[in-house]
């Protein structure tokens, strides 16, 4: 089994000078007492540079929060997989609900992103997850299995072990009101009967799949030890140090 990830996405969040302060805290820190997991921050496309010389040589890795679906080409105000990977990005955030909702990205489009991705050599987080409405309707499994099936559509099965799932419920973003253990791993063990369902079982059960929606320090050790559980996408807990990295070692002292 694959070690669990936390990746902090910092959203649009920060000046370059804001940005590589904190991923150069983040970096020193994971440096002198490291932890048994891998961390990634995904600042905004422009503090990609400044963070990516912050973390240096460190373990942190860079994440970028989006891409467009070619390499290159007249698409004004895009950025691509190519560019992405020219300034050392080791992953890419893919359909996060509030490029799906507030963007208006439909799942054909996360596809074509996937593939660009996954061509020009990132790893890939996959973001999925239902709105409130779609959970009272009971409609949340039906909802991702349908992202997933487009999303990953052209997912080659060499492909696969680059990408990892996010569980992120819409109405648990940014609300403080996290998804309870239960509801996560029923949701968790719904998507990896997915995978292995689609991949087969001995890539489909390796595949990580990570939680995310208003996680914090005091929320994540019992997060961390939910089952089906493998890491977690922080996004306003991600963007001070002192919140960050009790949520990154949350796993350590599982
Ligand atoms: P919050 O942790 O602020 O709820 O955001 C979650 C998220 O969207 C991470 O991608």
């Amino acid at each position: 089994m694959k070690i669990p990830l936390v990746v902090g996405n910092w959203k649009m969040h920060g000046t370059q000078a804001d940005c590589f302060d904190r991923a150069r805290m983040i970096a020193k820190d994971l440096d002198e007492t490291p932890a048994s997991v891998e961390v990634a921050v995904a600042p905004p496309f422009t503090a990609l540079a400044p963070v990516k010389q912050a973390i240096g040589n460190s373990k942190v890795q860079l994440a970028a929060q989006n891409c467009h679906w070619q390499q290159n080409g007249a698409f004004t105000g895009e950025v691509s997989p190519t560019m992405l990977r020219d300034i050392g990005c080791d992953f890419v955030i893919l359909g996060h609900s509030e490029r799906r909702h507030i963007f208006h990205e439909s799942d054909v489009f996360v596809a074509k992103k996937m593939n660009a991705a996954l061509e020009s050599g990132l790893r890939i987080i996959l973001c999925v997850g239902e709105t409130l409405q779609e959970r009272r309707k009971r409609q949340t499994l039906r909802i991702i299995s349908r992202q997933l099936r487009i999303a990953l559509k052209g997912a080659i099965k060499d492909g696969i072990d680059k990408i990892e799932i996010a569980y992120e419920p819409v109405w648990a973003i940014g609300t403080g009101h996290n998804a309870t253990p239960e509801q996560i791993s029923q949701v968790h063990a719904g998507i990896r009967l997915f995978l292995v369902k689609s991949f087969g079982e001995e890539i489909g059960s390796q595949v990580r799949i990570l939680y995310g929606g208003s996680v914090n320090p005091d929320n994540a050790p019992e997060l961390a030890k939910t089952a089906n559980v493998s890491g977690l996408l922080v996004g306003g807990a991600s963007l001070k140090p002192e919140t960050f990295l009790p949520i990154v070692r949350s796993f350590t002292e599982n």
